[in-house]
């Protein structure tokens, strides 16, 4: 099997003033610099941020591996859409990536698998590296439908996209029971998912595909349980929440991840 790398991100979700995040980028930049030696020179990293903080993420990136995430885009270029924005006027501040699909956005903004596939089209596009979310609710966790679920979202998000592009994207698998619950499914119960993930992109793909695309785990990793998570075979990095908006956890979850 060809070796991933292991991307971890940090999702500040609705999060931090301009001025925070400066104090953030102050404190993470001298982490960093102190620290870097213990990082895994093939881990990537970055921070999905508010799109008004996006420019200060971008100024203070602190490696050329630095993802500058925003955490949704528009899948149309421009026009009459109130409040949205558009691929190009996050790559315009910055942004190199972009959240798509997260359950609070399937949630509270009622997005589904169509739309999702069409953000993420859209992104790759313009070249911005998709982070696609998807994940089952507790009911469905405990119905034992989550293999259904998970494979209706795969195929919704990612229809119409080549073999090449696919291997832009980034998949995290967020069990959405253990989202911000500080329930975090097991190392076990993620590996499992995040198998399956790969299963599903194999027949939706091929073997190489499956093989080759980075799955992410989210849901309550922190710098205790990080470690656990990644050493798992089908899990190569994570998406995190409540953990990335301190410095001082933020890079220990990098340099704890072994
Ligand atoms: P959490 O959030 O780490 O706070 O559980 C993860 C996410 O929603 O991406």
């Amino acid at each position: 099997m060809t070796k991933r790398n292991l991307v971890i991100v940090g999702n500040w979700k609705m999060n931090k003033t301009p001025t925070e995040t400066k104090q953030f980028f102050t404190e993470f930049t001298k982490l960093y610099e102190k620290e870097a030696s213990k990082i895994d020179p093939t881990t990537w990293f970055g921070l999905a941020v508010p799109a008004i903080n996006l420019v200060i993420a971008a100024e203070n990136k602190v490696a050329k591996k630095m993802l500058v995430a925003a955490q949704d885009v528009h899948q149309e270029a421009s026009g009459a859409f109130t409040g949205d924005l558009s691929a190009s006027m996050l790559k315009a501040v910055g942004a190199n990536s972009v959240v798509i699909g997260h359950s609070e956005r399937r949630a509270y903004h009622h997005e589904d698998d169509a739309l999702i596939n069409l953000k993420t089209q859209k992104a790759l596009k313009e070249h911005l590296i998709p982070i696609v979310c998807i994940g089952e609710s507790l009911k469905e966790r405990e119905q034992n439908i989550w293999k259904d679920v998970l494979q209706k979202q795969i195929k919704g998000a990612f229809t119409n996209i080549n073999n090449t592009e696919i291997l832009k994207v980034i998949i995290a698998y967020e069990p959405i029971w253990a989202i911000g619950t500080g329930k975090t499914a097991s190392a076990d119960q993620a590996q499992e998912a995040c198998q399956y993930v790969r299963l599903e992109i194999e027949k939706l793909f091929n073997k190489q595909v499956a093989n080759q695309i980075i799955i992410q785990y989210g849901g309550s990793v922190k710098p205790e349980n990080v470690a656990e998570i990644l050493n798992k075979p089908d899990i190569d990095g994570a998406l995190v929440g409540g953990a990335s908006l301190e410095a001082n956890s933020f890079i220990k979850l990098l340099t704890l991840n072994k």
